[in-house]
């Protein structure tokens, strides 16, 4: 049995640090952790400028301490300037932009009302190989939230990689066999990401004894057969998929409320978390390729250098972390994992 393993620092492709006092609290978690991460930009207002991005880039920096990288990316409206798009790419700022449909999730309302508004932008990122991420739910609401991540596919994915065949998409946070087999059958410009809630969770999760808010997220965890689609694609050694926590804080009275805020706080043992799945798979060797290789070759960017090492040994997760002068509550909070991260 595997009881210690040394891999090439990791990164994670999908990450909420939000800002001020909540961005001192959390960056440190994910920067003990990993070398870079795609850092979202559904900050209120959304970060739709390079200017904005770059102040941001800083205050990331500065909160995290040295050795941690954020790379930024910029919110898609409607009226986004593809001009702006490419300077801030030209400039290194920006590594990706993302695509929120209007709606979707906490802090979308600034985001696409219609996937041809932004036609002339996806052009611009095609031409000049700017990586597209995706919130890939449908917002329609005659469209069961369950279904909104599989009608997607058809509706709106479909049609971007057909008009865009030169675009090199990231179908975030992916929950279901739809799109786990979407990707697998597309072609090498077509990747996604897998958070460890999707590994771990089914939707009786939502509901086990009571309502569970720490469970929720968006896109929402799906039924028993999508999660195991999900950890076949994440331990399979494809290239296409690859490691983005979409750790997501919300202070513990904005998700214990009667209209609870979507999201997983999960970046104090996210490695933890993902390497427990792959030990239950049987797939420890895989882990490395998913959490540190396939996500910088798809982007094209260096692997990291330096190493960082996991022994089998029982890690109490907290019931609650300090931060922003209340709380939040971790994935995990109050279980214990069989993984600890070492020297860190
Ligand atoms: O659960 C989520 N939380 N999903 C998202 O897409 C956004 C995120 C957030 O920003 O809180
Ligand atoms: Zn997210």
């Amino acid at each position: 049995m595997t009881d210690r393993i040394t891999i090439r620092r990791p990164d994670d492709w999908h990450l909420h640090l939000r800002d001020g006092a909540m961005l001192e609290a959390v960056a440190p978690y994910s920067a003990r952790q990993f070398a870079r991460a795609i850092i979202m930009p559904n900050l209120v207002p959304p970060v739709t400028t390079v200017t904005a991005a770059s102040a941001y880039r800083e205050r990331i920096r500065a909160a995290a301490g040295p050795g941690f990288e954020p790379l930024m990316t910029c919110y898609l409206t409607d009226s986004i300037d593809p001009d702006e798009l490419e300077r801030g790419h030209a400039a290194g700022v920006w590594v990706a932009a993302k695509l929120y449909p209007a709606g979707a999730t906490t802090n979308s309302h600034s985001g696409v009302t219609d996937v041809r508004n932004i036609a002339p932008a996806l052009e611009r990122m095609q031409r000049i190989g700017m990586v597209l991420c995706v919130h890939g739910e449908v917002t329609d609401p005659e469209i069961d939230i369950f279904d909104r991540e599989a009608v997607f596919l058809e509706r709106v994915l479909t049609p971007v990689m057909r008009d865009f065949p030169g675009l090199k998409i990231v179908l975030e946070h992916i929950t279901t066999a739809d799109s786990a087999d979407f990707v697998a059958a597309a072609g090498p410009r077509l990747a996604a990401t897998i958070t460890p809630q999707h590994l771990h969770l089914n939707r009786n999760a939502l509901f086990a004894g009571g309502l569970r808010p720490h469970a929720y997220c968006l896109p929402v965890v799906k039924r028993e057969r999508h999660r195991l689609a999900v950890r076949a694609a994440a331990v399979s050694g494809s290239p296409k998929f690859f490691l983005g926590t979409d750790s997501a804080p919300h202070l513990r009275e904005a998700k214990e409320s009667g209209c609870g805020c979507a999201g997983i706080f999960n970046a104090p043992h996210a490695l933890e978390s993902y390497l427990a799945v792959f030990d239950e798979e049987d797939a420890i060797d895989r882990f490395e390729g998913f959490a540190a290789e396939h996500g910088p070759r798809f982007y094209g960017l260096p692997l990291n250098e330096g190493t960082l090492t996991l022994e089998r040994s029982a890690i109490e997760v907290s019931a609650s972390v300090p931060a922003a002068g209340s709380t939040l509550t971790p994935f995990h909070a109050g279980e214990t994992l069989g993984w600890r991260l070492v020297g860190a």
